[in-house]
């Protein structure tokens, strides 16, 4: 079983996303993988009311780790319980480079959304730079050990973890298979020692950056890449649904 999760980023209107979910229930409905979608905070009640009674799991996109207050233009976890949202993506590359996110706040949001019966998919990745200039493994070492600051061992089969490298994003090229298993081994390796935990496989991290029809079968046939956080292939059921219906 592979986790197949969209996020549709600020897209599709409430018309497309209708008949996106439509599509959706049919394809998950046939399908043995765990299939989700990541929609903005107004479609939320839409998700609500159409995923209700199918095999699609849904999620928001962030939240604030506030329970409430003045915090003009932010969502709680309350809120998205409101809407039965069982996911909710933190620490987005785009959250952390346009709304200059830290390590810090991401840590808040993410023992909010475990307080809150939410399941956090983490994103944590390295820019171009980063890579070029070989500083990938001490970034993601950072940004795994300041997500997971007093978070407990018994929580972590409720987070789901994204290595998506910033430069892979949406940039049509996504990590080579080799590059995206290693660094996911590599991560799985971090959190294993921070916990002391003798199986990898407790462990869930998905790659995320440009995965598509065309290479999803290459990556999603490596051992330690449980799965894919999809954006632009993602917002038409026509291409998610050949993503999701890959044979391992
Ligand atoms: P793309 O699949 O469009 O590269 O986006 C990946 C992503 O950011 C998923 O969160």
């Amino acid at each position: 079983m592979k986790y197949l999760i969209g996020n549709h980023k600020m897209n599709l209107s409430e018309a497309e996303l209708k008949s996106y979910f439509k599509s959706l229930k049919k394809i998950a409905k046939n399908s043995s993988n765990f299939v989700g979608v990541c929609v903005p905070y107004v479609y939320l009640p839409l998700a609500n009311k159409m995923c209700k009674n199918t095999k699609i799991h849904y999620g928001a996109q962030n939240m604030f780790y506030e329970k409430n207050g003045a915090f003009t233009g932010e969502i709680s976890a309350d809120m998205l319980k409101d809407f039965n949202t069982e996911m909710v993506i933190i620490g987005h590359s785009e959250r952390r480079n346009i709304f200059k996110e830290t390590d810090e706040l991401v840590n808040k949001k993410v023992l909010s959304a475990l307080a809150n019966n939410l399941k956090p998919i983490i994103c944590v990745g390295e820019t171009k730079d980063e890579r070029e200039n070989k500083q990938t493994n001490k970034v993601l070492k950072t940004q795994i050990k300041k997500a997971l600051a007093n978070v407990e061992a018994q929580s972590l089969n409720q987070i789901i973890f994204a290595y998506e490298p910033v430069w892979a994003i949406g940039t049509g090229v996504s990590a080579t298979v080799e590059v995206a298993e290693k660094t996911i081994k590599f991560i799985k390796e971090i959190i294993a020692k921070m916990y002391d935990l003798q199986d990898l496989n407790k462990i869930i991290v998905l790659y995320g950056g440009s995965l598509n029809e065309k290479n999803g079968f290459e990556l999603l046939s490596q051992s330690h890449i449980d799965g894919g956080l999809i954006g632009g292939a993602s917002l038409k059921t026509e291409k998610f649904e050949k993503i999701i219906n890959i044979k391992i």
